[in-house]
């Protein structure tokens, strides 16, 4: 394989993109009250918002494209879709979902309950906006390793803390619905759980009888660092990994808009048929009749094939280390990342990087502000803004351990040289640290775990 080190495909559409001025810049930001959430997207030179409903198809997904079945009931793209995922988790009851959180919304419907908390490693937030609004409480019991943007190594952070798990579940068993294990652990840097740690999890989770669900966005992500890391894995291929993982829990989610190479769509799938009944019916009420839940047929052939290059060797070991060369360039620059890369993005240390803005002025934020302003990089906030709460019973601000800025990347989307780019920028950034103040929230939506989409801001140097 020497000098088989490049892209495993050529490109073959190109999507033209704007170069702009830090003038403009700066008006766009103004325009948006400093939330990146809000600028066009035609002013954005590199966009590492997300690696969602953001990657490029292959011409394969094209074709598939082509062969959908648009039948309201029974259509074969459903079929078609249903034997990739059963061949993918294993599992087999498959109801097709418009997105990740129409699925979040299901489980918050069937396994959360109000009162009741739901414990995971660290669950994302359309799980946590869906618990809010049922009343359930969502707990983040990932390892110490995992909780704090530290550069220690650790090959799984995003593994479950099982002794904190146990000895709560020896308190409180009757009180907890459901733990939810989210692969890759997408909020602390998309680190990867080992199967080890799922195992044992489940281990755990039938012992006191609690359901175990997989939140599995990025299940080839994190099946592609088990392969690297776990022992006794090195030589087993990615889907029989993703096949064990699956077999540890009852039902899975999937936003199939990350590792199902798709623009749009999710996944709620089943092993329990009696679950599966009612996931149907939530499906009609919410979604769409069951062998469509609100995809269309050319989506859904367009994800039966994705899932399958998802899990490509080739394509994962370029996607994997791609991040890696931006987490790579970043710190030869001296930018406190967190350490090791994970799957889709690298995560900046706000706090290292700004040490003298404050968790209360947004240093996360202030650094996703300067890196648009500099070099119409969007990257996007993990920290005070996305965590931060109030304390129900005092009202203070309570704020979280993470403060990140997330550079996402998207699938067989950009190349080296984007990368090398928005190396140069933070790097520039990162010399001229000193000169940025903070920001303050001037809005905020009514719930506030989604509080960081619609956020506005003002700039305190103003
Ligand atoms: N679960 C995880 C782990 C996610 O990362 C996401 C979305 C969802 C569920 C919800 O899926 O967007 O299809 O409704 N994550 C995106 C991100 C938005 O930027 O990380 P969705």
């Amino acid at each position: 394989m020497k000098y088989m080190t490049a892209e495993p495909f050529r490109i073959k559409t190109v999507e033209p993109i704007k170069q702009t001025t830090k003038d403009y810049r700066q008006k766009c930001l103004a325009e948006a009250q400093y939330n990146v959430f809000k600028l066009r997207a035609e002013d954005v030179y590199i966009d590492c918002i997300t690696d969602s409903g953001t990657t490029a198809m292959s011409q394969n997904q094209w074709a598939a494209i082509m062969r959908g079945d648009e039948s309201y009931a029974g259509s074969q793209s459903f079929y078609r879709l249903k034997e990739s995922v059963e061949d993918i988790f294993g599992m087999p009851y498959v109801q097709p979902v418009h997105q990740g959180r129409a699925a979040d919304h299901m489980i918050a419907k069937l396994y959360a309950k109000p009162g009741k908390y739901a414990i995971g490693n660290m669950h994302f937030d359309t799980f946590r906006g869906n618990a809010e609004v049922v009343g359930c409480i969502p707990l983040d019991f990932v390892i110490p390793e995992g909780r704090s943007a530290n550069q220690e190594y650790h090959p799984f952070k995003g593994n479950m803390d099982i002794p904190r798990l146990r000895s709560y579940l020896e308190a409180h068993a009757s009180e907890v619905c459901c733990i939810i294990m989210t692969v890759t652990c997408n909020n602390n840097g998309g680190q990867p759980v080992s199967l080890e740690n799922i195992r044992e999890t489940s281990k755990v989770a039938a012992e006191f009888n609690i359901p175990m669900i997989m939140d599995s966005a990025r299940l080839a992500e994190n099946a592609y660092f088990i392969k690297m890391r776990e022992p006794g894995y090195e030589d087993v291929d990615i889907k029989t990994i993703t096949r064990e993982m699956f077999s540890y829990v009852e039902s899975a989610v999937m936003s199939s808009k990350k590792d199902g190479l798709v623009n749009i769509g999710g996944l709620f799938v089943t092993r329990n048929e009696d679950i599966f009944h009612q996931a149907n019916q939530h499906s009609i009420v919410y979604e769409g009749f069951t062998t469509y839940g609100g995809m269309s047929g050319r989506d859904m052939d367009a994800l039966a094939v994705g899932l399958q290059e998802g899990v490509d060797a080739a394509y994962l070991e370029y996607r994997i280390n791609q991040v890696k060369y931006l987490g790579d360039r970043l710190k030869e620059k001296g930018v406190p990342i967190i350490e090791p890369t994970g799957g889709h993005g690298v995560y900046v240390d706000g706090r290292k990087f700004f040490p003298h803005i404050p968790q209360h002025e947004f240093p996360s934020q202030r650094l996703v502000v300067a890196l648009y302003e500099e070099a119409g990089v969007r990257a996007v906030e993990i920290g005070a803004c996305a965590f931060g709460k109030k304390d129900p019973e005092t009202g203070e601000d309570i704020w979280p351990e993470l403060e990140t800025m997330r550079i996402a990347i998207s699938r067989r989307v950009y190349t080296d040289n984007h990368m090398d780019v928005i190396a140069e920028a933070l790097g520039d950034i990162y010399k001229n640290r000193d000169q940025y103040k903070g920001m303050r929230l001037v809005f905020e939506g009514p719930i506030t775990s989604l509080r960081h989409f619609t956020a506005g801001f003002e700039l305190i140097d103003a």
